[in-house]
């Protein structure tokens, strides 16, 4: 891969470790996937910022690049394994919160946003069409690709950070136009009626699609929420994290619907659900926020919970942003929200908390969620808001 000559002399650790560092990290990504120069990025979103993750070693690993290392880019950050500010009401233990503070110290000193989100557009973080970045959690790199139309692979948490300190990434996959064409059509034949839907579309497209481009057609109208959740899904079940929507999403008008294709049917969505959905009535967590919860879903929460109590034997958690939680406060949907016996989980969620052995069952309306809860053990079911506040309310899935 060509270096300039400044890059030549972060690689020979003429700029400190964690410079010479990343610089290792990059040439050696790039060199696999045979780019040909490193490009520069936007801004980076680091992913792998729970300890729960982390452990030790990944603690150990940040301590070692904090020392010297600083962002050159605006760089934000995905959830943490906890509330920051609030970590005991989620029922998080005081070694945990500790551990996990440290971790925060190193991003903090890093020059870091600690932003703990992965809705980083909706709260500052949000590229241009076209514009290169370097994000590392799929669903925002989804919606990166696909819905804003900037450019950037799937990175992992150090590769996010080594383009962090240099401001650059190298020059390979999604940030190449030829490797952006979509190269399967989904026509869209099913009735999507309700907010889940959208995750159990991105479940089904996901599985059939696997590891090509869809072009997707047939659908006329979609809000930013819906297309969130249906990008944590579509990555999650699939890998890819491009899509097109005809008509909907930039970039779609440049590209005919390919030859090859397959069609979603109400039968494919009903599919999804039996997959998704566990045998279970009593619900111990509901979960909404994944992707963390815009002010707008916030909102109906507030109007479905406004003179509702939660049910004694189960808990309530709105996975959000501090930035959205503060619109809620100043909304006085927090009020609500709390008053009806639901916490906000803000800067964490369901899926980087530990969570394992807590709760047996989660109702949440993210099918990304569901693949999530139940690698902790949890037994699942996809639904609406209004089903999941309902569960909510009575302990149970009707
Ligand atoms: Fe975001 Fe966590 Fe879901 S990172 S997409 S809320 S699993």
């Amino acid at each position: 891969m060509y270096l300039t000559k400044e890059e030549e002399r972060m690689l020979d650790g003429k700029e400190g470790y964690a410079t010479r560092k990343s610089m290792e990290i990059l040439v050696a990504l790039g060199n696999i996937f045979g780019a040909e120069k490193l490009i520069r990025v936007g801004s980076v979103q680091v992913a792998g910022v729970s300890y729960h993750n982390l452990g030790d070693a990944g603690l150990e690993f940040l301590n070692e690049l904090a020392k010297d290392g600083r962002v050159k880019v605006l760089t934000t950050l995905n959830p943490a394994g906890m509330d920051l500010e609030d970590w005991k009401k989620l029922g998080i233990s005081e070694e945990f919160a500790r551990k996990q503070n440290l971790v925060i110290d190193t991003f903090r000193k890093m020059g870091i946003i600690i932003s703990c989100t992965c809705t980083p557009y909706l709260i500052g973080n949000l590229p241009r069409y076209g514009e290169h970045i370097a994000w590392s959690e799929s669903s925002a790199v989804t919606f990166a690709n696909s819905v804003i139309g900037a450019k950037t692979n799937r990175e992992g948490g150090p590769s996010a950070l080594a383009a962090a300190f240099i401001g650059k990434t190298p020059e390979y996959g999604l940030h190449l136009e030829e490797n952006r064409v979509p190269d399967t059509h989904v026509i869209v034949e099913a009735k999507l009626e309700k907010f889940s839907d959208w995750g159990a579309l991105g479940y089904s497209i996901g599985k059939k699609v696997e590891n090509r481009i869809p072009y997707i057609s047939g659908i006329e109208d979609v809000g930013l929420d819906e297309l969130k959740t249906f990008c944590a899904s579509v990555v999650t079940y699939g890998s890819k994290p491009l899509f097109y929507i005809k008509g909907i999403t930039p970039g779609s008008e440049k590209y005919q619907p390919p030859r090859e294709g397959i069609t979603i049917e109400d039968s494919d969505i009903r599919e999804a659900y039996e997959s998704i959905n566990d045998d279970v009535d009593t619900i111990a967590l509901v979960c909404i926020g994944c992707p963390h919860s815009s002010i707008k879903e916030i909102a109906t929460i507030a109007k479905l919970l406004k003179d509702k109590t939660i049910s004694p034997d189960t808990e309530f958690w709105v996975a959000t942003s501090r930035q959205m939680k503060q619109l809620a406060d100043k909304r006085s949907y927090t009020k609500i929200i709390e008053k009806a016996g639901g916490k906000f989980a803000c800067d964490t969620c369901m899926a980087v908390a530990p969570l394992k052995g807590r709760f047996e069952s989660v109702a949440t309306t993210s099918a990304k969620g569901c693949y999530y809860s139940r690698h902790n053990n949890m037994k699942t079911k996809l639904g609406s808001l209004e089903e999941c506040v309902d569960a909510a309310v009575r302990g149970k899935w009707s």
